[in-house]
C-alpha cells in the first residue's frame, strides 16, 4: 500500500482529488460553479467547453483496461457450500447489521453540484438515487465533510442569496493563505427538505482548524433545523495529517496528545453550549492512517471522550494516485492503471484494508460505540481511471462492503469527490447546464444497492465470510443470517471468462446431518445478479436486469425490466446450484421471507403526499417531466421519493411525479 502523505499537500489532503493546492482548487467540481476560475493544472475553465471540457476531467475519462488473464492455477469452478439454517449453529457471525451499511461521503464544497443549488432548487436525480438505496434499505446515509469542513463557517447571509461561497482568492504567491467556505442556513434547510422526500439521514462536520475559536454554530441549527434527521456530527477530519498539512498553523510535531487535548477542548465547547441539544452524537477520531487508532486509545482517548461519542470513526483508501494528480511535484512515477486493476479483483483487498481495524471494531463493541468507515473508495487522490469506474471497482466494493460487515464496521461511506475523480458513485452534468437526465453513474453505485439488499431492513443481518471454495481469493462468498436463520448468500466471481472459462457453479446445501439439522433447502431460490460483460467495463452494468444508463445517461432511476432468477433445488440431496458468471455476483435469496421482500413491489411504496418543497407551488410542466427524466413509466423511484417511503398511501407514482415534478420544473425556469 502506498499510503505516503507528501508535505507539498498544504491544505488537502489526499482525498480531495485531482485538484491542484498551489492553484487552490480545493473546490471539488471545479469550473462548473466557477467557470472563470483556474483548475488543479491551469486550465482556465473558460477556454475548455464541449467535448474538451469533458475530456478535461477524470470523472469522464474515456480509458477501459484489459481484464486480467485468469489465475493460474485456476480456481475450482464447481464447489460446494454447506450452511447451517440456524445462526446459532454457525460460528464467527457479525453484528448485526441495517440496510443503510453503504452510504454516501459529499464533500461539503461539492454540495450544490451534487445535492442542490438551495432548498428550493434540489437535484431531482440525486432524490432518485438516494431512493434506490432508501427504498431497498428503508434509508440512507449521507455524511456531508471531508477537509472542506474544516475550513467551513455558518454565516448569517450571503451576497446575491447565495448558499455557499468559496474564497478561491489563495493562489500559487499565497500559499499559506487559508481558504474559507462559508455558508448560509439554506444549506441545512436543503438537507431538511431531501429528507421531507427521501428517508435520509446526516453527518455534518465541525470543523476543528482552531480550537482557540470554536465554530459550532453549524450544530447549533442543525439541531433546530434538521432535528433527529441528524444522525452525528463529525469532530474534525483526518487529525493524523493536521501537522503535515500545518492546518490551523498546527508545527509539524503535531501528535496524539496534541490531539487529544485539542478534542477536549471541542467537547467542552460542545457541552457547554446551551443551543446544542445533543452533545453526545460526537463522530471522531476519522483517523486516516498516519497514526494507528491503537496510539489514540492507549493514551486513554476512548476512556475519557466515551461519553460524547456516538461513533468511533475512520476513513482510508487502499491506494493513491497522487503522482497523476500532482504532476511534476516529484511525488514519483506515475502508477499505470493496468498494473493495479488486478490488485481490487481479489477477495484479498477487502480483508487486508479491515486488518488494520479488527482490534478497534472489537473495542467499539465493548464501548457500546458504531464503527464506521466514514470516507473510503477506490484510491484516493482521483482513483484510477479504469479501473475506478470500471465494473471491476462494483465487484471490488460488493466484497469489500460485506468484508466490513463481517469485520463488524457499522457501516462505510463512498465518497464522492468532484468532477476530475474516477471513482464517483455518481457526477452531476459537467457544465453549468441544469441537465437532470445527463449524469454519469458509476459502477460502484451498484455496490450500494447490492449491500442494500444483502442486508435488507429487518436490522438484524448478521454477516459470515465463507472462505469459498477453499479460500479462493477470485471466488468469495458469504451467508447472511436474519432473525437468527439463513437468509441470503451472496457470491462474488472476479475473474472475466475466457475461452469459455470463469464461470463457476456453487452448489449450496442448507441444514443436513453434516451440521447437525434436518434437511432446510427450498424448493427453489431466486437469485438477482449483478452483470457487465468484463470487469472492465465502464457502461454497461446491470443489477438484476436493470440500469441507471452509461455516461451522461442517468436521470437516477433504473431502467429496464428487473428480472429475478427462480433456480429449483434438489430438497432429496439437499442442494441448489448457483451459477455466478465470469465477471458477477449473485444475491441468493434463500428464506421465503427474504424471496419475498426481493420482488420489489413488496417492499417499495410510494406515497402521494407530503410533498414539502417550497418549489411544489411552481406551475408544473407534464411535458417536462416526461422529458426530463428520459425515460416513461413513472413508477421508478423518482415516485418514491416522498416522505418516508414507508409511510406512503401506495403506489400512485402519477401524483407524487407532479409533486417532484414541480421540483423538476424549477430546474428549467
Ligand atoms: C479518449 O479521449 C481522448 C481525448 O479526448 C481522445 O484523443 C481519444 O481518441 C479517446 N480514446 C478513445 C478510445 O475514445
Ligand atoms: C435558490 O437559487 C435560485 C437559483 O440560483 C435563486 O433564483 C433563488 O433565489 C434561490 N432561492 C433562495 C430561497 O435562496
Ligand atoms: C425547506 O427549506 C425552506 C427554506 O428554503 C424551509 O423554510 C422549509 O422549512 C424546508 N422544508 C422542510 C420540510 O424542511
Ligand atoms: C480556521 O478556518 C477559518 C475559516 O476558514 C479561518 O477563518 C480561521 O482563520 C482558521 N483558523 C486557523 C487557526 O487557521
Ligand atoms: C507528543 O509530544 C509531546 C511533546 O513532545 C510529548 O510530551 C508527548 O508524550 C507526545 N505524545 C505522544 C503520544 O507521543
Ligand atoms: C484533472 O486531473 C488530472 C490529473 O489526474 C489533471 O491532469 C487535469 O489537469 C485535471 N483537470 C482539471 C480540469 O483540473
Ligand atoms: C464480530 O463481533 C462478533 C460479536 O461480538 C464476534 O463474535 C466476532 O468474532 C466479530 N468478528 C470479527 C471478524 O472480529
Ligand atoms: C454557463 O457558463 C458560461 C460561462 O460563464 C455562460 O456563458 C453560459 O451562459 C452558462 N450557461 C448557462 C445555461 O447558464
Ligand atoms: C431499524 O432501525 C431503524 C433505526 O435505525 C428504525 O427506524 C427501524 O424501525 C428499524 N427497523 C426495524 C424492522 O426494527
Ligand atoms: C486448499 O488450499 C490450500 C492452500 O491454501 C491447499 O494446500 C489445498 O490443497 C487446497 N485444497 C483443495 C481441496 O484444493
Ligand atoms: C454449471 O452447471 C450447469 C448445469 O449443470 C452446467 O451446464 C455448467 O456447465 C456448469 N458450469 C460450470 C462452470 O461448471
Ligand atoms: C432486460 O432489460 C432490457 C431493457 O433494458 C429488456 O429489453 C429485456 O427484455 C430485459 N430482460 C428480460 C428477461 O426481461
Amino acid at each position: 500500500m502506498r499510503n505516503f502523505l507528501p508535505p507539498v499537500f498544504l491544505l488537502l489532503s489526499s482525498s480531495i482529488l485531482g485538484q491542484n493546492v498551489r492553484a487552490v482548487t480545493v473546490y471539488g467540481l471545479g469550473g462548473v460553479e466557477n467557470p472563470t476560475g483556474t483548475f488543479g493544472s491551469g486550465i482556465p475553465a473558460a477556454t475548455v467547453s464541449g467535448s474538451d471540457f469533458i475530456a478535461a476531467y477524470n470523472a469522464y475519462n474515456n480509458v477501459t483496461l484489459t481484464p486480467p488473464a485468469l489465475p493460474n492455477p485456476m480456481p475450482a469452478t464447481s464447489f460446494s457450500i454447506a450452511l447451517p439454517n440456524q445462526a446459532a449453529n454457525m460460528p464467527k457471525l457479525s453484528i448485526p447489521h441495517k440496510g443503510d451499511f453503504f452510504g454516501f461521503s459529499i464533500e461539503m464544497s461539492v454540495v450544490e453540484q451534487v445535492i442542490g443549488k438551495n432548498a428550493s432548487f434540489l437535484q431531482p436525480t440525486f432524490l432518485n438515487l438516494l431512493a434506490t438505496v432508501a427504498d431497498r434499505a428503508g434509508s440512507v446515509r449521507v455524511r456531508i465533510g471531508g477537509n472542506t469542513q474544516e475550513i467551513a463557517t455558518l454565516v448569517a447571509s450571503l451576497p446575491e442569496n447565495a448558499m455557499i461561497a468559496k474564497d478561491h482568492s489563495v493562489d500559487d504567491n499565497a500559499p499559506t493563505q487559508t481558504p474559507t467556505l462559508d455558508f448560509t442556513d439554506e444549506f441545512l434547510y436543503l438537507f431538511a427538505n431531501v429528507s421531507s422526500l427521501v428517508n435520509a439521514k446526516w453527518y455534518l462536520g465541525i470543523p476543528m482548524n482552531d480550537t482557540s475559536h470554536l465554530r459550532l454554530q453549524i450544530a447549533e441549527h442543525a439541531d433546530a433545523i434538521l432535528g433527529s434527521n441528524v444522525l452525528g456530527y463529525q469532530v474534525g477530519n483526518e487529525p493524523d495529517l493536521y501537522g503535515q498539512h500545518g492546518l490551523g498553523g498546527r508545527p509539524k510535531t503535531y501528535n496524539q496528545t496534541d490531539y487529544f487535548n485539542e478534542f477536549g477542548t471541542m467537547v467542552n465547547g460542545i457541552n457547554n453550549d446551551p443551543q446544542i441539544a445533543s452533545k453526545n452524537k460526537i463522530v471522531a477520531p476519522s483517523l486516516q492512517g498516519t497514526w494507528t487508532p491503537e496510539s489514540l486509545w492507549d493514551i486513554g482517548y476512548l476512556n475519557t471522550y466515551s461519553s460524547s461519542l456516538d461513533v468511533i470513526s475512520v476513513e482510508h483508501y487502499p491506494e493513491q494516485n497522487c503522482a497523476a494528480a500532482f504532476p511534476g511535484d516529484g511525488l514519483g512515477p506515475i502508477i499505470n492503471p493496468q498494473d493495479v486493476f488486478a490488485d481490487y479483483l481479489t477477495h484479498a483487498s477487502g480483508q487486508s484494508i479491515v486488518q488494520p481495524y479488527l482490534n478497534s471494531a472489537g473495542i467499539a463493541q465493548q464501548y457500546d460505540k458504531d464503527f464506521m468507515m466514514f470516507e473510503t473508495n477506490t484510491a484516493s487522490c482521483g482513483g484510477f481511471a479504469g479501473v475506478s469506474d470500471s465494473f471491476g471497482s462494483a465487484l471490488w466494493a460488493v466484497d469489500y462492503g460485506l468484508q466490513m460487515a463481517y469485520s463488524n464496521f457499522s457501516g462505510a461511506m463512498l465518497h464522492i469527490g468532484g468532477q476530475n475523480v474516477s471513482y464517483n458513485p455518481f457526477t452531476p452534468p459537467p457544465t453549468n447546464l441544469s441537465l437532470i437526465n445527463k449524469w454519469t453513474v458509476g459502477p460502484i453505485m451498484y455496490s450500494t444497492l447490492f449491500l442494500a439488499e444483502a442486508l435488507g431492513t429487518t436490522n438484524t443481518s448478521r454477516v459470515v465470510d465463507l472462505a469459498a471454495n477453499n479460500g479462493s481469493e477470485f471466488t468469495p462468498g458469504f451467508a447472511i443470517y436474519e432473525n437468527d436463520a439463513l437468509a441470503r448468500v451472496a457470491l462474488v466471481n472476479f475473474m472475466t471468462e475466457q475461452n469459455g472459462q470463469g464461470a463457476y457453479n456453487a452448489t449450496i446445501s442448507i441444514g443436513g446431518s453434516a451440521v447437525g439439522e434436518s434437511n432446510a433447502v427450498p424448493a427453489q431460490v431466486r437469485v438477482k445478479y449483478l452483470l457487465a460483460p468484463s470487469v472492465a467495463e465502464k457502461n454497461q452494468v446491470t443489477w438484476a436486469n436493470q440500469t441507471f444508463g452509461g455516461r451522461f445517461a442517468a436521470d437516477g432511476r433504473l431502467s429496464g425490466n428487473e428480472v429475478i432468477q427462480t433456480i429449483s433445488c434438489d430438497q432429496n440431496a439437499n442442494t441448489c446450484v448457483v451459477p455466478v458468471p465470469a465477471p458477477g455476483a449473485a444475491l441468493v435469496f434463500v428464506s421465503s421471507d427474504a424471496q419475498s421482500s426481493s420482488d420489489p413491489s413488496a417492499t417499495q411504496t410510494y406515497a402521494t403526499t407530503a410533498v414539502t418543497n417550497p418549489a411544489q407551488n411552481v406551475n408544473i410542466d407534464p411535458t417536462a417531466l416526461a422529458n426530463s427524466n428520459g425515460r416513461s413509466g413513472g413508477t421508478g423511484p423518482l415516485a418514491g421519493t416522498s416522505k418516508g417511503g414507508a409511510n406512503g398511501a401506495g403506489r400512485m407514482s402519477g401524483s407524487l411525479s407532479l409533486g417532484l415534478c414541480s421540483i423538476l420544473a424549477c430546474l428549467f425556469v
